[in-house]
C-alpha cells in the first residue's frame, strides 16, 4: 500500500486535446514533441498537472475515445519514447500526468474485438456484450430497444450472422463485459503499465456506465429519453467494481482517479466519492453545464437559467464537503466554449465574461480543471457547413434531426452548432501568423477558428487585459490562500436571478465572493454578517478600491473579498 498524499486537492489541472494543441512535425495534427514545446506556457499558468485526452493507437472514429491499443502511443502523436520524454519533461517541471482511460468500450479495431468477430468460439467472444438478435415478423430486432448515447440503436449486427453486439456509443466503439472477470485483470494490467511510467492518475471515461443490470432487457419506461438508461447507467456493480480497482492496482500508488459520469443518480454520486467508499477521489458533475439547454440536451438550446446554475455548481460543493472532494469545470473537449454560452454578449464582454467565469468557478472547493485555449478565452468558432464538422455526433445528431425528425436541414444545422463539440477541438490560437501558429502551414484537421487574428496566446499575453495573466493571479491567489484551497462554501443569496455569491470559510477565516452575470449594472447589498469597513478587495477582473455595504457592480463584474 502506498501513502496516500492527496496531492490533487492542492492541484490545479490543465487539459489537453492532442490532437488540436500543437502540431510539432507540420503534418496538421498535433502531437507530443510540440505538446513539450508548450510545457512552460502550461506551467507558467500555474498548473500543476496535465490531463491528457487519449493518447493511444485508435483509428479515431471518435478520435481517442475508441481504443485498439491501451500500451501503444498512437503514430500521428509520436512515439513511446516521445512519451517518455514527455513524462520526463513534465517532471522536470513539476507537473504531473493524467492519462485518459476509456474502459466502457474499446474500438472495433481492437485485437479483442477482432478476435471475438473472427472466432465465435474464441475467448475473447465473452470479452464484450454479444447476443442474438430477435426474430419478429420475418425481420431481425436488436436484442432489446435501447438508445446509444450518440443517437440509434445501442445493437449494431455482426456482418453475416444474426448476432448483434452492444454499443452504447458509436457502431464501432463496443461495449467490453465487465463481468468477465478476464476483462478485469486486463484492465488491472493496462492501468498497472501507465502507473509504473510514472503516471501520477487517471480520468475514467463514462465510467458510470461499466455494469449493465442482467439479464439484458427491453426498457418500458415510456417518458425516459434514453431507453435501456435505467439499465445501464450506475448499474448494480458499479461500487464493487471501482472498489476492485481500487485494492487490485490504485491503492499501491499515490494516484489520483477522477470519474466522468453521464446522468449520474445524485446518491449514487455521493457514494462514488465518499472517502470511505475507497471508489474515486472525485467525479465530474457537470450539473451547471445544463443550465442553458433542455434537459442537457446540448443541441436544444434555452435560456440561461443562473439559479440552475448556481446549483450546480455550488451545491457539490455544499454536498460533498465533509465527505469527499470535488472538482471544478468550466470547459472540456466535449463542451461549446464558456464565454459563448450562458447568454454572454461574447463581441462586447469576452474579457470581462472569460474572467468573470473563471474567478466564480474556480474560487470554488475542489481540484480546477482549465482546458486548453479556456486561459485566454477562446470563442466558438464560424462553422458554416456541416463538412467543417469533424465530430461524428455532430454528423449522428444531424442525420438524425433530418431524417427521423424531418427537420429543415437549415435548422438542424444551426441547432448542432449551438451545442457541437467541434468548438472545443479547433486548433489552439497561439498567434496571428500562419494557421494561427498550430503548425508551419499544413491544413490542420480540424478548421481554425476565424477569429484567431484577434484572440490568441501572443495577443493575450501583450494585453493590457489578459485572460491569462488573470488565471495567473487567481491561482496564484488560490495556492497561497488555505481559505481558498480549503474552507467550507456558503451560498448567499439563493433567490438572485443575476447576482452569484458564496463565501468559502475556514477557522474563523472567510472569503466573499461575488459576482454580476448579467450585462446590466447590478446594486448590490453585502450579506449580512458582512461589514464593507472589514473587506478587503483580493481580487477582481475591474478596477474596485471603493467599498460600501451598497456597490454597483459592472457587467460580469467580480470580486474576492477577504475579511481582515
Ligand atoms: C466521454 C468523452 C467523449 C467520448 C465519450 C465516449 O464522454 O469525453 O469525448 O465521445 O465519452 O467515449
Ligand atoms: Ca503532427
Amino acid at each position: 500500500m502506498a501513502q496516500k498524499t492527496n496531492w490533487f486537492e492542492n492541484a490545479v489541472v490543465y487539459q489537453i486535446y492532442p490532437l488540436s494543441y500543437m502540431d510539432g512535425n507540420n503534418d496538421g495534427i498535433g502531437d507530443i514533441p510540440g505538446i513539450i514545446s508548450k510545457l512552460d506556457y502550461i506551467k507558467d499558468l500555474g498548473a500543476t498537472a496535465i490531463w491528457f485526452s487519449p493518447l493511444y493507437a485508435s483509428p479515431w472514429k471518435d478520435y481517442g475515445y475508441d481504443i485498439s491499443d491501451y500500451r501503444a502511443i498512437h503514430p500521428a502523436f509520436g512515439t513511446m519514447e516521445d512519451f517518455d520524454r514527455l513524462m520526463a519533461e513534465c517532471k522536470k517541471r513539476g507537473l504531473r500526468v493524467i492519462m485518459d482511460m476509456v474502459l466502457n468500450h474499446t474500438s472495433d479495431q481492437h485485437a479483442w474485438f477482432r478476435e471475438a468477430i473472427a472466432d465465435p468460439n474464441s475467448k475473447y467472444r465473452d470479452y464484450y456484450i454479444i447476443r442474438p438478435g430477435r426474430k419478429k415478423n420475418g425481420k431481425l430486432l436488436p436484442p432489446t430497444n435501447w438508445v446509444s448515447c450518440f443517437t440509434g440503436s445501442a445493437w449494431a449486427r455482426i456482418d453475416g450472422t444474426d448476432d448483434f453486439y452492444l454499443h452504447l456509443f458509436a457502431p464501432e466503439q463496443p461495449d467490453l463485459n465487465w463481468e468477465n472477470p478476464a476483462v478485469r485483470d486486463e484492465i488491472v494490467d493496462i492501468m498497472r503499465f501507465w502507473l509504473d511510467k510514472g503516471v501520477a492518475g487517471f480520468r475514467f471515461d463514462v465510467f458510470n456506465l461499466w455494469s449493465k443490470v442482467y439479464p439484458l432487457r427491453d426498457d418500458r419506461g415510456l417518458l425516459r429519453l434514453q431507453k435501456g438508461s435505467s439499465f445501464f447507467v450506475d448499474g448494480p456493480r458499479m461500487h464493487e467494481f471501482l472498489r476492485e480497482l481500487n485494492t487490485r492496482v490504485l491503492s499501491e500508488y499515490d494516484t489520483y482517479t477522477v470519474g466522468e459520469s453521464y446522468l449520474p443518480d445524485p446518491e449514487h454520486a455521493h457514494r462514488y466519492i465518499r472517502r470511505e467508499s475507497g471508489e474515486l477521489d472525485s467525479i465530474f458533475d457537470f450539473a451547471h453545464l445544463t443550465s442553458d439547454n433542455l434537459f442537457g440536451l446540448k443541441f436544444i438550446p434555452k435560456p440561461f437559467d443562473l439559479l440552475r446554475f448556481k446549483l450546480g455548481l455550488l451545491g457539490p460543493q455544499i454536498k460533498y464537503f465533509a465527505t469527499g472532494w470535488n472538482t471544478l469545470v468550466l470547459e472540456n473537449h466535449d463542451c461549446v466554449r464558456s464565454v459563448s454560452r450562458f447568454g454572454i454578449k461574447t463581441e462586447q464582454y469576452r474579457y470581462e465574461a472569460a474572467t468573470f467565469l473563471a474567478l466564480i468557478t474556480f474560487m470554488g472547493w475542489g481540484t480546477p480543471f482549465i482546458y486548453q485555449g479556456e486561459e485566454i478565452g477562446m470563442t466558438n468558432a464560424d462553422f458554416t457547413s456541416m463538412d467543417q464538422l469533424k465530430d461524428p455526433v455532430s454528423h449522428f445528431v444531424f442525420d438524425t434531426m433530418t431524417k427521423t425528425f424531418r427537420f429543415p436541414r437549415g435548422l438542424a444545422f444551426r441547432l448542432i452548432r449551438c451545442g457541437a463539440r467541434d468548438h472545443a477541438r479547433t486548433p489552439m490560437q497561439w498567434d496571428d501568423g500562419v494557421n494561427a501558429g498550430f503548425n508551419a502551414g499544413e491544413t490542420p484537421w480540424q478548421c481554425l477558428n476565424s477569429a484567431y487574428p484577434e484572440i490568441n496566446v501572443r495577443r493575450d499575453l501583450n494585453a493590457e487585459r489578459s485572460v491569462y495573466r488573470f488565471y495567473q493571479q487567481l491561482l496564484a491567489f488560490r495556492r497561497e490562500n488555505p481559505v481558498a484551497l480549503r474552507g467550507e462554501t456558503r451560498l448567499h443569496l439563493p433567490k438572485s436571478r443575476r447576482m452569484i455569491v458564496y463565501s468559502r470559510e475556514l477557522e474563523g477565516r472567510r472569503l466573499l465572493i461575488v459576482g454580476n452575470f448579467s450585462a446590466r449594472s447590478r446594486k448590490f447589498r453585502l450579506p449580512s454578517g458582512f461589514h464593507a469597513t472589514r473587506l478587503a478587495v483580493r481580487l477582481t477582473n475591474y478596477d474596485r478600491q471603493l467599498l460600501r455595504r451598497e456597490m454597483t457592480l459592472r457587467p460580469y463584474e467580480a470580486i474576492v473579498f477577504e475579511e481582515i
